[in-house]
């Protein structure tokens, strides 16, 4: 039985460099068969935010990225917090445990970072075509990570003991991720705000540093929320309130 929504086209390699690269480079030949679910046992060149590397060895990690179309650029906002509500969903139900999300879509255990979403879009004149790259540590020791991860990151096995395979993960993910670009569509936008405030809701009221792409810094203040929009707000010092739309929390 296929454990996918029938209506997704799922394409499954051996490697590749990055699946976001993979449907990137595959748009074109793409572009009838949406949506589209690509999917790597290994990575060679996986990308992370910011410009960063993903770890991607063989039997390591998730690596999958879907493509698909958004019929409106003003709901382009919500899609990073969807990402990341739909991968503490998918762990949620395969483990019972709760997860952290840190805005936009770093999805945290106890401060470390289990997985993390690169958000890719080709913007056209006919459409908006989004890949959701989506990568999680499933079964690495402390070992596997190389010395300056060791403190930030982790995987499944390290908290649950248990090997997991992509394949029980993928097909959860999908359907979710359908589910929520549904709700999308139909303007649920306050259930994404209030879902991702509710996962975000360990870091309310925290100080947090946020680097800010736009003129490189990085800015210290108090983490205040998600606004209605998918915006982050961070008070400082002086207790105005500014809203971000793009950075990471560091
Ligand atoms: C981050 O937190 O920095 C984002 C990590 C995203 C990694 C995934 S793995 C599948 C997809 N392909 C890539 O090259 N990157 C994303």
């Amino acid at each position: 039985m296929n454990p996918y929504p029938d209506f997704l086209h799922v394409i499954t390699l051996d490697q590749c460099d990055s699946t976001n690269n993979y449907v990137k480079a595959n748009h074109e030949n793409l572009k009838d068969r949406l949506p589209v679910l690509v999917i790597s046992t290994l990575q060679t060149a996986g990308r992370g935010r910011e410009k960063r590397n993903w770890l991607s060895s063989r039997g390591k990690g998730l690596y999958s990225s879907f493509g698909f179309n958004l019929e409106n650029s003003q709901k382009l906002n919500f899609l990073p917090l969807i990402a990341g509500i739909i991968v503490i969903e998918t762990l949620k139900k395969i483990t019972g445990i709760e997860w952290g999300l840190k805005w936009p879509n770093d999805i945290l255990y106890k401060n470390k970072k289990i997985a993390g979403v690169l958000i890719e879009n080709i913007i056209t004149a006919s459409d908006i075509f989004c890949i959701t790259g989506i990568g999680i540590n499933l079964n690495h020791t402390a070992a596997d990570f190389p010395g300056e991860l060791q403190e930030k990151a982790i995987s499944l096995k390290m908290i649950t003991g248990l090997d997991t395979s992509a394949g029980q993960i993928n097909p959860v993910l999908a359907a979710l991720l359908f589910q929520w670009l549904e709700k999308l569509k139909s303007g649920a936008t306050k259930e994404i705000i209030q879902t991702a405030n509710r996962y975000s809701g360990f870091l309310q009221d925290k100080k947090i540093s946020f680097h800010y792409p736009v003129d490189n810094k990085i800015i210290s203040g108090i983490f205040k929320g998600i606004n209605h929009d998918g915006g982050l707000l961070l008070e400082n010092e002086q207790g105005s309130t500014a809203i971000y739309y793009s950075g990471e929390i560091v």
